[in-house]
């Protein structure tokens, strides 16, 4: 696990978009693994701004969502789908047919579910994951106590999760869906490479968890420590609580100069 401390999140951004940069250049038929909420938003910017600036293309390649919420009409604009068509997907040179996402919508949800990993497998797997947390230490929809090897399934939300989302509908908690299709862990695990954002204060607690304490279902993103590639950026707010802090800053400052992420 290499951990970077940037001095903003914005760098951290930077550093993330080089990571999918760097895929879209070495992999012919790229497979992107997106996530929503607000954190990898500063990347999707500057992945953005690299395609209409510098001509960086997505034609080859193909993205596939997290989660979905359960419950919420296709067409909501707060569903997943919609929210990275807004922030991303729309702006870029990926084909309409290259967007991948679970069916929240779906009458048959576990027939969604078992079909969304068909697709992940049949796409040749993810190539780069980007990931935030949750303030309960979760990744996707995967709730604390989700099984470290779970696959795409439905999640119920905890309340913790649900008033922290309520910010995306209008501050309303009866608005916010209880139920989500997410990826499970053992299927994130899959991906090649796993890149983790934390920002901000709010963050400090679950990253120090999910890196440094032991491996529990109770904080599902300390199931990455059992990856062999994770690049974790985090910024200073969201440091704080890092125990080995200096040491991961040493590491940076002496990185190898042949050594990519
Ligand atoms: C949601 C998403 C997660 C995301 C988390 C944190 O629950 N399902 O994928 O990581 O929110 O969101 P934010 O980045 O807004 O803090």
């Amino acid at each position: 696990m290499e951990i970077v401390i940037t001095e903003t999140p914005e760098i951290a951004a930077i550093l993330a978009a080089d990571i999918f940069e760097h895929a879209l250049a070495a992999v012919e038929a790229p497979v992107l693994g997106l996530a929503t909420g607000s954190t990898p938003l500063a990347t999707y910017r500057e992945l953005i701004r690299r395609h209409v600036e510098c001509g960086l293309s997505f034609v080859n390649a193909r993205a596939f969502l997290l989660d979905e919420y359960v419950g919420l009409p296709r067409d909501h604009p707060e569903a997943y789908r919609r929210f990275i068509a807004r922030e991303f997907t729309d702006h870029i040179d990926l084909p309409a047919t290259g967007l991948h996402s679970p069916d929240g919508a779906a009458d048959a949800i576990t027939r969604a579910a078992n079909d969304y990993e068909r697709e992940i497998v049949d796409a040749g797997g993810v190539d780069v994951q980007i990931l935030g947390i949750g303030s309960d230490g979760h990744i996707g929809f995967n709730e604390p106590s989700s099984s470290l090897g779970s696959r795409t399934r439905l999640t119920t939300l905890t309340s913790r999760t649900r008033i922290d989302n309520a910010r995306f509908f209008d501050d309303d908690l009866d608005q916010v869906p209880r139920h989500s299709l997410t990826q499970g862990i053992g299927t994130i695990l899959e991906a090649r490479h796993i890149v983790l954002l934390a920002f901000g204060e709010s963050k400090a607690r679950p990253l120090a968890h999910a890196v440094e304490g032991p491996i529990t279902a109770m904080v599902p993103a300390s199931a990455l420590q059992l990856h062999p590639h994770v690049t974790v950026l985090v910024d200073e707010a969201a440091a704080t609580k890092l125990s080995n802090a200096d040491y991961y800053r040493e590491t940076f400052e002496h990185k190898p100069h042949w050594q990519t992420f």
